[in-house]
């Protein structure tokens, strides 16, 4: 799988860019500010129609313009031409000329894995980023993840709403649970057989970078401990008092222990930033076995600031994306990418929302 096109109209610093892409490593180096990032969060956001920083499409739109345009060809087992287009009052989605109507049918278009340094938020930040990780993984690798998910969302949200009202219709609040309680059901059971699936990758990552001098363990903290339809009739007198809904998979979380400790209480910075980066190595080698195929690897800055230990986590899946026929990103503000990563480099200077090759040269064997 590899995006063999990327095409940016007003999005972020570009006012226009049009990249013609193969398979393999890509290097985009420039200084700071020049659109290195911006160009890794364009590729994110074909895969999963959000941006890694978190923020909405208001941001990605180059200053002074209306909207922003996206658009990508996909090479994976024949092409998919993904044209996203987003304004303060349009939105617009099509795959192969033809609106998308449901993004259960996108999703899986394009798989990608980022690095960066809000990975480090997986282990120190609050619970929804977890669940997002865990909801990625499952929306990139199981029909129908995603469709729940939204399900549950829509049904919590209006659920939430009607508990706020000070007398809530009590028919009405009948039919939303029972929804909240269908769908959610669905996301317990996909998430609590994920996680026993994805430990090992993640332990082994762990083991790999820490040189196998720490114990990492997962435990996984449910939102609901019994049956939910149960659980949340049992709330329902705490509902009354809080006036929203206060069991469910909207509560989840994982707890990741080292040496038997709560990683974010207890380690050093140096032990999360390892646990971060495991993380997202399980994630690309699990959706790899699973799928069968690579995701795209976009890879922000993060090489600059890694130990060789950590470097060299990398080199297993950098070799089987290579293998595969993938592609991989990567930024750098200088050429400190170590050679011993990289068979074969192609290497794109930034500047001002500007992309050249600077040259295409193989390294090593
Ligand atoms: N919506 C926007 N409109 C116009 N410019 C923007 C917008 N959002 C961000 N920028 C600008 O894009 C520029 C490049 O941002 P980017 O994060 O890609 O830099 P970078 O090359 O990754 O730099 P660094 O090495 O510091 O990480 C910044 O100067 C930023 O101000
Ligand atoms: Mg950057």
């Amino acid at each position: 799988m590899h995006v063999s096109r990327l095409r940016l109209r007003d999005f972020r610093n570009y006012v226009r860019l049009d990249l013609e892409l193969g398979p393999g490593c890509h290097l985009f180096l420039g200084d700071n500010a020049q659109g290195k990032t911006n160009v890794l969060e364009a590729l994110y956001l074909v895969a999963t129609l959000r941006s890694f920083r978190g923020v909405g499409g208001a941001q990605m739109v180059r200053e002074g313009a209306r909207g922003y345009f996206v658009g990508a060809t996909i090479d994976s087992q024949g092409l998919s031409e993904v044209k996203a287009y987003w304004s303060a009052t349009e939105r617009k989605l099509s795959l192969n000329e033809r609106p998308v109507r449901r993004l259960s049918e996108y999703f899986g278009v394009l798989r990608a894995v980022v690095f960066c340094s809000e990975d480090l938020a997986l282990v120190k930040g609050a619970s929804r980023g977890r669940r997002r990780f865990l909801d990625l993984i499952l929306a990139q690798t199981e029909p129908g993840y995603l469709t729940l998910l939204m399900r549950y969302a829509r049904a919590l949200k209006s659920r939430n709403a009607l508990l706020k009202h000070p007398v809530p219709d009590e028919a009405q609040l009948e039919g939303f649970s029972h929804e909240v309680v269908s769908a959610g059901t669905g996301l317990m059971v996909a998430r609590t057989a994920l996680l026993p699936r994805i430990t090992p990758w993640i332990q082994d990552a762990f083991r790999r970078i820490s040189g196998d001098v720490d114990e990492l363990e997962l435990r996984h903290r449910p939102g609901v401990r019994e049956d939910f339809a149960v659980a949340l009739s049992n709330s329902r007198a705490r509902e009354r008092v809080m006036r929203t809904t206060l069991v469910g998979p909207h509560r989840d979380d994982v707890e990741f222990l080292v040496n038997g400790r709560n990683a974010s209480q207890y380690t050093s910075e140096g032990q999360k930033r390892t646990l971060a980066l495991a993380l997202k190595l399980a994630q690309a080698e699990y959706l790899s076995s699973v799928v069968g195929m690579p995701p795209v690897l976009l890879i922000d800055d993060v090489m600059g600031e890694l130990d060789a230990s950590r470097r060299a986590a990398f080199v297993p899946l950098l070799e089987r994306a290579f293998r595969a026929g993938g592609q991989v990103f990567m930024t750098c503000t200088e050429e400190n990418w170590p050679q011993d990563l990289g068979r074969s480099l192609t290497r794109w200077s930034v500047r001002r929302g500007g992309i050249v090759p600077v040259s295409s040269e193989p390294l090593g064997p």
